[in-house]
């Protein structure tokens, strides 16, 4: 089977055969059937509020307000985080939570408030209970940043799961973050968000919602402060906010709005409060600090739906060799399998993988193998008869295993939620590892399974084991990436204890990062798809996902010369720097745009690697302190109303600021600054902030900026240096390096550097314990008008 055979086998998602099309149509209708069987239908519901307080009973870091018809648990943790939950709502069970419930904070204590109210204070928030049941959360110095108005249940006459709502007010020029990967981001505008993880079914733009990664999580930014909530519920729901406004003049403020729906589950929040830096701090500290990943899978990726053989993958490699391109990994997508089947390679078109790794590795090129969770159903296979001993597949109602249709035909699919699918599971990834490979890619995992009508996922009425407590897939869905990226981690980790495992998973939840990262899908191919691409890699490292990064070029058609330069020049500043695309798509590789382009994609390939020892310094700090790589350019100063709408630029670390071009036959573009003093690192020109300034965007390079006092770690002739640009006359600056060229455990050291004006120059110096020490690295002084 050659590329063509396969481009037809598999257009318009597989169905082009009558067989295929017949099969997602028995599909459909076995999902319509179990549901109609399996659920209950909602009839007679009963509304419910708390009511009126009538007993409070103080305990750690808070304790229970009891209303007459239901109780809140409030409490204050250690790091910060605040948790509340309705009806005996506890913060565990959690998909969520790296290691469960931080301790109470037993400074923090539940005291009357006015009017019949409750309060916890606490150093960093302060919780008000009103005595209908609104929660208000406070800053210390009592500034409202959220009013939860009293929640409102819906419960099925006949019994069963109830629905919920809870509505909040924010204020009037507070702007919204998050929710996941959204495409028509990083700001939220007004409008409802659905949060179930979907694959779009065909290649994705601004507006189309929801997306691959959706998570309860939002942030909130606003004059009086930041805020993070989290409700912790993995059912089926969905957002709906609407921004305020600030009155002019002598106009009134409206209020902005948040409404959470929730078709099932607990009615539970966190909540932090801070900078951006300490919420997301305190973020990643309840959900698991993110994976740091191999040195190597900060440079350049290239993958390819449909090389279609081991000759291809070569001929790709020399590309890059030939023209002296740096490439760092290579992707191998569902055309290495055989006929699909995960796990199973093609020995016809992939004879000796094991080699084509060996010599890959050797020149520096890893290999990552994608792995769908779909296993094709049937039996007498070694793969789905394991499973079946395993017990490994997710039932019916009936207890018969759920079938789907996916690339391999008539499927089963493992229940990711249950510990034991997850250790056979784990045990496959030996024989990737076998192969050669040295990172994987989990797709189609929201689950897919192809419909000819109705969704494209398993029936909701599906029983999972949801970590041995059982419940079904409207329970389960939304977990089903994350678990599988569980199942991924943990088995790489058993079975090559040395390596730091990377994986990264287009589905995924809360807590996702803990075992790796994501991308953005099959993002449509045209300068919408490109910003879309942006706003889902800000919107994720907000929500605690640092590591992610988009299909350079688009996942679909053929980029321009143009709209592909501009993609690769933006993707060369993100996390995850990979070009890939459909099996029917365009090529992606550097020189098949013109000596032009692949000229200009030679700077940002070179850049990038220059690059690496910061990127590297970056992933270490993400992984101790929660900050995404790719900060919103707010980040800073959240106070500036400016920044906060400001979606087509963005922070990379502390010390630059990236403008990329997002629009077509753009030669120049205005960029908004933070406070300080900007350098153009290509022309080293200062731009005083705050402000917007128009700066040269030639088709050569996309503007970056350098923030005044940085000190950058980057790659030169010898190793590291340091690129150190001017402080403000009289100010200061600072960098830190984390000297890491590795893929093990070892804990590498932290250094921290300063920069300072003495006697007319640039010092640069190292802290440590004994005071600042001499760098010992070479150093480059930019921004002194050069
Ligand atoms: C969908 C993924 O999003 C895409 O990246 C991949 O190439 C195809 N599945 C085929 O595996």
């Amino acid at each position: 089977m050659d590329g063509r055979d396969l481009v037809r086998s598999v257009k318009a998602v597989g169905m082009v055969g009558t067989a295929r099309r017949l099969r997602t149509v028995r599909s459909s209708w076995r999902r319509w059937r179990a549901d109609a069987a399996g659920l209950s239908a909602r009839n007679a519901e009963r509304a419910r509020v708390p009511g009126p307080v009538t007993k409070v009973e103080p305990g750690p870091g808070g304790g229970v307000v009891r209303f007459a018809r239901s109780e809140l648990r409030v409490r204050v943790t250690t790091g910060g985080a605040v948790f509340w939950g309705w009806d005996g709502a506890e913060p565990e069970p959690s998909y969520a939570l790296a290691c469960g419930s931080p301790e109470p904070d037993p400074r923090a204590v539940l005291e009357p408030d006015k009017e019949g109210g409750w309060r916890v204070v606490s150093e960093r928030t302060t919780v008000v209970v009103s005595r209908h049941g609104s929660v208000e959360l406070r800053t210390p110095g009592g500034v409202m940043l959220r009013r939860d108005l009293p929640p409102r249940w819906w419960e099925p006459a006949g019994g069963g799961e109830a629905r919920w709502v809870q509505r909040s007010e924010v204020a009037a020029d507070a702007r919204f973050f998050g929710l996941g990967g959204r495409s028509g981001g990083p700001r939220l505008r007004s409008g409802t968000y659905q949060l179930w993880n979907t694959d779009p079914g065909g290649s994705f733009g601004p507006g189309d919602d929801p997306l691959y990664i959706t998570m309860p999580v939002q942030m909130v930014v606003a004059d009086a402060g930041t805020h993070l909530v989290f409700h912790d519920n993995t059912w089926e729901g969905a957002v709906s906010l609407r921004e305020g406004a600030v009155g002019a003049g002598s106009g009134h403020d409206r209020a902005g709005a948040c409404e959470v729906r929730m078709d099932g589950g607990p009615l539970r929040c966190w909540a932090v409060v801070g900078t951006p830096a300490r919420v997301l701090h305190t973020w990643a500290s309840l959900t698991g600090p993110p994976a740091l990943p191999p040195t190597w899978a900060l440079g350049h990726h290239h993958a390819r739906w449909g090389f279609g053989s081991e000759r291809e993958v070569r001929r790709v490699v020399a590309g890059y060799r030939e023209r002296g391109l740096p490439l760092d990994a290579v992707h191998l997508d569902i055309d290495h399998y055989a006929a699909h089947q995960v796990f199973t390679v093609d020995k016809e078109r992939f004879p000796a993988l094991p080699k084509l790794a060996r010599e890959l590795r050797e020149s520096g090129i890893k290999l990552v193998s994608i792995v769908d969770p779909a296993v094709k159903a049937e039996p007498g296979v070694e793969l789905y008869d394991s499973g079946v001993k395993a017990e490994a597949f997710v039932r019916d109602a009936a207890g018969r295993p759920v079938r789907g249709v996916v690339w391999a035909g008539e499927s089963v699919f493992p229940d990711f939620t249950d510990p034991r699918a997850r250790k056979w599971w784990s045990g496959l990834y030996e024989e990737r590892l076998e192969q050669g490979f040295a990172g994987f890619w989990h797709d189609m995992n929201e689950p897919v399974s192809f419909a000819a009508f109705g969704e494209a996922t398993l029936p909701r009425s599906a029983r999972h084991s949801l970590e041995g407590l059982g419940g079904d897939h409207r329970e389960a869905h939304n977990v089903y990436g994350l678990a599988m990226a569980r199942a991924g981690y943990e088995g790489l980790r058993s079975l090559l204890p040395e390596k730091r495992p990377f994986v990264f998973s287009r589905s995924g939840w809360a807590g996702m990062q803990r075992y790796g990262g994501t991308w953005s899908g099959d993002v449509s191919t045209g300068w919408p798809g490109l910003r879309a691409s942006l706003s889902l890699v800000l919107g994720l490292g907000l929500c605690g996902v640092p590591y992610s990064g988009p299909d350079v070029g688009g996942f679909d058609g053929s980029p321009s010369p143009e709209l592909y330069l501009r993609w690769f020049q933006l993707g060369a500043y993100l996390p995850l720097f990979r070009t890939h695309a459909a099996i029917d798509a365009g090529r992606r590789e550097p020189w098949e745009f013109g000596t032009e382009v692949l000229g200009h994609a030679r700077v940002a390939l070179d850049e990038r690697r220059r690059l690496l020892p910061y990127f590297v310094t970056l992933a270490h700090l993400a992984r101790r302190t929660g900050a995404p790589y790719v900060r919103p350019v707010w980040w800073g100063c959240p106070d500036d109303r400016a920044l906060r709408d400001c979606e087509d630029a963005f922070l990379l670390g502390d010390s630059l600021l990236v403008a990329p071009v997002l629009e077509d036959g753009a030669r120049e573009r205005a960029v908004r600054l933070p406070r300080g003093r900007w350098y153009d690192t290509v022309t080293g020109r200062a731009y005083e902030g705050p402000g917007r300034v128009r700066l040269d965007a030639p088709l050569s390079r996309v503007p970056v900026l350098a923030r005044a006092g940085a000190v950058i770690p980057v790659r030169g002739d010898g190793g590291v240096e340091l690129e150190v640009w001017a402080p403000v006359p009289g100010g200061t600056g600072g960098g830190l390096l984390v000297a890491d060229a590795g893929d093990g455990w070892e804990e590498a050291e932290l250094e921290r550097f300063t920069a300072r004006w003495s006697g007319g120059r640039v010092l640069v110096e190292r802290e440590g314990a004994e005071g600042e020490r001499p760098v010992g690295l070479p150093v480059r002084v930019r921004g002194l008008g050069d």
